[in-house]
């Protein structure tokens, strides 16, 4: 009997594995996802092995998370609860596919993920599984174990002989890859405390940042962001390159008390240095080429992808229809946006594109040929009509 395990190297994931061998008698596989967490992955095969997985796979979905999961919800411009740029979120259905696709290909009964039984995170990679192998079964020991911290953890390793990982004990719970990293737990649950300068991995604390603006260039195409300051990069090289950028100006940082799916509020910061920059460059870009219905309607759109996306409905319709509408909204939105950074803000500082459509003759003041200055009587007029039939009606019964 096979389990695939999502490992990522951590306490959590380690001790899991001798759990599962203990608690089911299975063949652990795991399955480390690089969505881009970086140097997490140093020697993380060795580490499962010690740890008594039979299998390690580490897969690279890096571009694939960009392309397909990154890109499509930025064009979107879905941000949860006005603040929280999804990081997480989005990498989760990806990780579960991964996890599903191996699953299938090894004959495995079932998949194991390290998620708490209070987050959401156990929601995505569910939701994800459930809609693409419904059949598997799913694992989750955080809902059935009987630890309590991370000292039972410990203990229980050490009676399994195996390696605790040696991570220096961090003081919160954070999630990372190529887009962003997530702080939550420790001093941050009062959400009367200010995050320290030292807990920022990603972004130069801003008052620490260089006491001169620095500008950046980003030119899109149909809404997918090519080039930096005239370069073109590839959708990885383009966000690393970005996240450089902004980081060292201390641009990216989000502080929000949100809500979460399974009910409870909880606080979080988020470093998205390269995301931040693009959302606000992208929405730049749309003010010239969108007209006025499609942006309004957007904005709706927007929101409910968001949402999807939060709640861990990715593999789903009406995602996918959703992407369909925004994909005919992005067909203009090529140009070129300049944006100052400095010391924490990102100020859009000019945009350009072939398919604009302000006109600085049509917006002027003086005559041209699409705008007549009388037909805006008759137009007044008829818009104003219900406000003085209201007025009409009630002078009416005052006498
Ligand atoms: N609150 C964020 C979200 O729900 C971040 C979750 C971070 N997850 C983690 N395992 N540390 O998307
Ligand atoms: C967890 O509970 O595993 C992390 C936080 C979350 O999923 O919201």
């Amino acid at each position: 009997k096979k389990v695939v395990l999502a490992y990522s190297g951590g306490l959590d994931t380690s001790v899991i594995i001798p759990w599962l061998k203990e608690k089911y008698d299975y063949d652990v596989i795991a399955v480390c996802v690089n969505v881009g967490q970086g140097d997490e992955l140093e020697g993380i095969e060795e580490k499962a092995l010690k740890s008594g997985a039979s299998k390690v796979y580490v897969e690279d979905v890096v571009e694939e998370f960009v392309t397909n999961y990154i890109f499509p919800t930025l064009k979107a411009g879905a941000i949860y609860e006005d603040k929280y740029l999804l990081g997480t979120s989005f990498a989760r259905p990806l990780i579960a596919k991964k996890l599903v696709d191996i699953a299938l290909a090894e004959g495995a009964e079932a998949i194991c993920h390290g998620a708490t039984g209070k987050g959401n995170d156990q929601v995505r990679f569910e939701l994800a599984i459930k809609a693409l192998a419904p059949e598997l079964k799913v694992i989750a020991p955080w809902r059935e174990w009987e630890f309590k911290s991370r000292e039972d953890e410990i203990e229980y390793a050490q009676k399994k002989g195996i390696p605790v990982p040696v991570t220096k004990e961090k003081p919160y719970s954070m999630d990372r890859n190529l887009w962003h990293l997530s702080h939550e737990g420790g001093d941050l649950e009062d959400p009367w405390n200010e995050p320290k300068d030292d807990l920022y991995m990603m972004i130069v604390p801003p008052t620490q940042a260089p006491d001169e603006p620095e500008y950046v260039e980003i030119d899109f195409k149909e809404g997918i962001p090519y080039k930096v300051n005239g370069v073109e990069y590839g959708p990885v090289e383009l966000i690393k390159v970005l996240n450089e950028i902004a980081g060292r100006n201390g641009v990216g940082i989000a502080d929000i008390v949100e809500n979460r799916l399974v009910g409870m509020k909880s606080r979080g910061v988020y470093e998205t240095p390269a995301g931040t920059v693009l959302y606000i460059a992208h929405r730049e870009l749309e003010r010239l080429t969108l007209d006025k219905q499609t942006m309004r309607f957007k904005d709706m759109v927007a929101h409910k992808y968001a949402e999807l996306v939060y709640d861990g409905m990715w593999f789903t319709t009406l995602r996918e229809a959703l992407d369909a509408f925004v994909d005919v909204t992005q067909k203009n939105v090529t140009g070129t946006v300049r944006l100052k950074l400095y010391k924490g803000s990102c100020t859009p500082a000019g945009a350009k594109s072939p398919y604009s459509l302000y006109s600085q003759e049509f917006a002027t003041f003086g005559e041209d040929q699409v705008y007549n200055q009388k037909d805006a009587e008759g137009f007044i007029n008829i818009f104003g009509l219900p406000l003085k039939i209201r007025a009409l009606m009630e002078k009416g019964k005052a006498k």
